[in-house]
């Protein structure tokens, strides 16, 4: 009788020799919480992304004190200003008294221990929906959006920000940004740079939850977002950004761009991030919803392959549950 030279299901027969081989472990040390807050009282739900709502500073601190039984280290805040305080240039962003700073100091107050991250970039401010500041013609312009920039990392540093985390793309934010901490003395503020960030269709319900999606209408990002075909690009933006001074990296969105991941990782073997981004979650919980899928074995398959393709940690809207869901399976 023939039979196998090798056997590989060998080590798959039993739960513990399964245990034994395993490469590669999710745990509640490698979730990032993103978290949308309003200038509303209470939660509002964001009808593209079932189990998402937008908050208020004080249903932020809940949340925050969630994140912080479940052993979530980081929280990520995204502004959600009032609709009539849009401008063109986006000044709110970088108001002292502005919602994301007032959310950080709440946070740092209460939870001095919870990791409290914010996202620096204009589009949930201008009324136009850009990430930057436009000229007549519509063109985001890059060195007078640095300027911008800036002024709303220092604002979110003198709030007490533990992680500032552009996500512009805007050539050299990392630089200035970098320079203008050192040079108010803010040593300790690390940045999480979005380097490789592609001009996604991915991100559609994240414009809903911070209502830029209506100021946007027909406009795009792909004259400062990366070509999706691109890869190599990809490492010469990452590349740059530690040059500038980023402590860590990011490859968004997340699922479809596991090669970029894998890439950088290999590359250059510096904390690397994956985003988890709003369509992704929007697809997991669409298809669960239909019975089509089960939600928890997929959003934790999708969660590891990060791990597998090299990420040192995931920024998802599963964070929560994901932790939860850790904590239940030991
Ligand atoms: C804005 C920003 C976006 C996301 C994070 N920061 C959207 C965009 O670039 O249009 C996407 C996050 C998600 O889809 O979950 N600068």
């Amino acid at each position: 009788m023939s039979y196998p030279s090798s056997r590989p299901r060998r080590m798959r027969r039993d739960g513990f020799s399964r245990r034994l081989m395993r490469e590669h472990v999710l745990t509640a040390n490698d979730l990032i919480l993103p978290v949308f807050v309003h200038e509303e009282n209470g939660r509002a739900p964001v009808p593209s992304m079932p189990g998402v709502e937008r908050l208020s500073i004080d249903e932020v601190l809940k949340v925050g004190e969630r994140a912080l039984e479940l052993g979530v280290p980081v929280i990520d805040l995204f502004g959600v200003p009032d609709p009539s305080a849009k401008t063109a240039d986006g000044c709110i962003a970088w108001d002292e008294d502005g919602i994301v700073a007032r959310a950080i100091r709440a946070l740092k107050s209460r939870f001095p221990e919870l990791g409290v991250m914010s996202d620096q970039a204009l589009d949930p401010y201008t009324t136009h929906g850009q990430d930057g500041l436009i000229d007549d013609s519509g063109y985001i312009l890059n060195d007078e959006t640095l300027a911008a920039l800036v002024k709303q990392s220092l604002a979110h540093a003198a709030a007490g920000v533990d992680i500032l985390s552009p996500s512009d793309m805007m050539d050299g934010r990392i630089g200035a940004i970098r320079d203008a901490l050192e040079a108010a003395g803010f040593v300790h503020t690390k940045i999480m740079a979005y380097s490789a960030k592609y001009a996604s269709a991915f991100y559609g319900p994240f414009r809903s939850a911070v209502g830029s999606a209506g100021a946007l209408g027909k406009g795009d990002k792909h004259t400062y977002q990366m070509d999706p075909a691109n890869s190599d690009e990809a490492l010469h933006e990452v590349g740059l950004d530690l040059a500038e001074g980023a402590d860590m990296v990011m490859v968004k969105p997340g699922l479809p761009y596991l090669d970029v991941l894998y890439r950088v990782k290999q590359h250059f073997k510096r904390p690397t991030y994956a985003y988890q981004v709003s369509g992704e979650y929007a697809m997991i919980k669409a298809a669960a919803s239909n019975g089509w899928i089960d939600e928890r074995a997929v959003a934790m398959e999708a969660l590891l392959a990060f791990k597998r393709a090299g990420a040192d940690g995931v920024l998802t809207y599963f964070a929560l549950d994901a932790a939860q869901w850790l904590r239940e399976a030991r």
